[in-house]
């Protein structure tokens, strides 16, 4: 089977969370049961070394105002398709914001453009090779399905892949020509929304199938406070939209052989993980202590529900708890985890950067880790947790309802509580799943079997890529 993807990240290449994860992942183990996957995303100035090894493969004399190439190159075991548009993407700065933390002013162009060259590549192939199905990913690859539906080519079926609905792609609808849309497209069944252009909503109206990141977010997605202005939509479109759960790529996270920590260990050298742990307290300057060690690995947005654990900060202290918070994003926030470690000095340590490596060894030396989303389609972080034996504490929403299981008395009794939950979703439960996670620490045997079960739990991609393909191939004999 042949599958383009198309999307605006990819791992180890360019991340900026966990969509590049996903994309870096998929491919190889979908290439395992014998497909074979090209993944198109932007030439920016990080894939540059990639480019100069590249072979051109399509040459467009004009994409959205200057001239532009797709370049095919294969690198850790990925066959990238690098779309070089340097009037698009070769400029110092963010993917998606620019140095003044806005996001680009041409980012509709970068991205049609994304979408554009995926069409291409759906029709015309590239150096023989045809995909039969195209997976476009959130907004950025929306508009693939409106330029197949206006070439009025033959082409593959689209399958839509919703990673994070809160981010839409939404434009002033002046833009239509611009982006190269045919005013046929301005409709409810296409790009229009709300009276301007939305790139999710037009993937959505004109894919053949949609999926999104876990069971519970895919139901979550019909509901007005989850849908954010798509569940209308999603609703008319209910049986084609099924949600897959997120894997992780076992061999880049794995506690045995990461090359991040200073101590490598599995579920049955648990101790070894204390050599970590010590490095985490000193890379975040936190003092030694008998109480459980906390760590948050995030982008710093009102999503990721961060606000309420400053809230809380007084009692996971008072609880003997520490904390090492990792992250960037909204000033607010990255200024007041700032202020509160000035506060809690030697309690709260933080680290306002996006550093890969310390994400690693925070998974590999924390007891337990933090992830209080108000809303979370997946989320991988709580993945990490569970293959690193670091405790997730988790919103009860989306992924992370899906993937950890409450430390509540019956799962104790049953031997299979994974972590910690809460729900109603505010501070208060938030304070209050943070008291019984450090009440649970201070019972060693308990901790420790919830530590080993964690490391158990299945995280890989098998069942999930098993559940792309068949979509896939439904698709595919749907069209032939
Ligand atoms: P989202 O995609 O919504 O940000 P996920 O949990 O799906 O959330 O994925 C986040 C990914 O980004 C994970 O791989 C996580 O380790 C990584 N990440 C987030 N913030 C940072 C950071 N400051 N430094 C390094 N990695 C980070
Ligand atoms: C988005 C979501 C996150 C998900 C990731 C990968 O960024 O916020 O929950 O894990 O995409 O699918």
């Amino acid at each position: 089977m042949n599958i383009l993807f198309v999307a605006s990240e990819c791992a180890p290449f360019i991340k900026t969370g966990g969509l590049a994860d996903v994309i870096g992942a998929v491919p190889k183990v979908l290439a395992n049961s014998g497909a074979n996957v090209k993944v198109l995303i932007p030439a920016y100035p990080e894939l540059a070394p990639l480019v100069s090894d590249a072979k051109t493969v399509v040459q467009f004399d004009d994409l959205f105002g200057g001239p532009a190439e797709i370049v095919e190159v294969t690198a850790t075991g990925i066959d990238l398709l690098l779309l070089v548009a340097p009037h698009l993407y070769d400029r110092a700065g963010g993917i998606y914001l620019g140095p003044n933390g806005q996001d680009w002013s041409d980012n509709d162009l970068r991205f049609a453009a994304l979408s554009f060259a995926g069409a291409k590549v759906a029709t015309d192939g590239v150096g023989g090779w045809m995909p039969e199905v195209v997976n476009a990913h959130d907004w950025q690859a929306g508009l693939v399905p409106a330029y197949l539906r206006q070439t009025g080519k033959a082409c593959p079926p689209v399958v839509m892949t919703i990673h994070n609905i809160a981010f839409q792609g939404v434009f002033d609808a002046t833009r239509l020509a611009d982006l190269w849309l045919k005013s046929k497209m301005f409709t409810q069944d296409g790009v229009e929304y709300f009276g301007k252009i939305s790139f999710l909503k037009a993937g959505l109206a004109l894919s053949d199938a949609i999926t999104t990141v876990s069971p519970s977010y895919a139901c979550e997605l019909l509901t007005p406070d989850f849908g954010m202005g798509m569940e209308g939509l999603l609703q008319a479109r209910r049986s084609d939209l099924s949600g897959i759960l997120n894997g992780i790529d076992l061999d880049v996270w794995n506690p045995e052989t990461d090359p991040h920590l200073p101590a490598t260990y599995s579920a049955r050298s648990l101790k070894k993980k204390a050599a970590n742990k010590a490095e985490v307290e000193a890379r975040f300057g936190l003092t030694t202590g008998d109480g459980p060690l906390f760590c948050v690995v995030s982008r710093l947005t009102s999503q990721k529900g961060l606000d309420m654990l400053l809230d809380c900060l007084p009692d996971l202290v008072a609880h003997g708890g520490k904390l090492a918070v990792l992250g960037t994003g909204e000033t607010n926030l990255e200024r007041a985890f700032v202020e509160a470690s000035n506060r809690y000095a030697g309690s709260v340590g933080v680290i306002i950067d996006y550093d890969e490596a310390l994400s690693h060894l925070l998974q590999g030396g924390s007891d337990a880790i933090l992830i209080p989303s108000r809303f979370e389609p997946c989320g991988l972080t709580q993945l990490y947790g569970l293959r690193y034996g670091t405790l997730p504490v988790v919103a009860r929403t989306g992924g992370l309802a899906d993937t950890i299981i409450d430390a509540n008395e019956a799962a104790l009794v049953a031997d299979c509580a994974t972590g910690f939950q809460f729900a109603p979703i505010n501070a208060t439960m938030l304070g209050q799943a943070i008291a019984r996670a450090c009440h649970t620490y201070r019972q060693p045997k308990i901790w420790t079997a919830m530590m080993r079960r964690a490391m158990r739990h299945p995280v890989g991609w098998d069942q999930s890529a098993a559940a792309y393909q068949a979509i896939y191939a439904s698709l595919i004999e749907r069209r032939d």
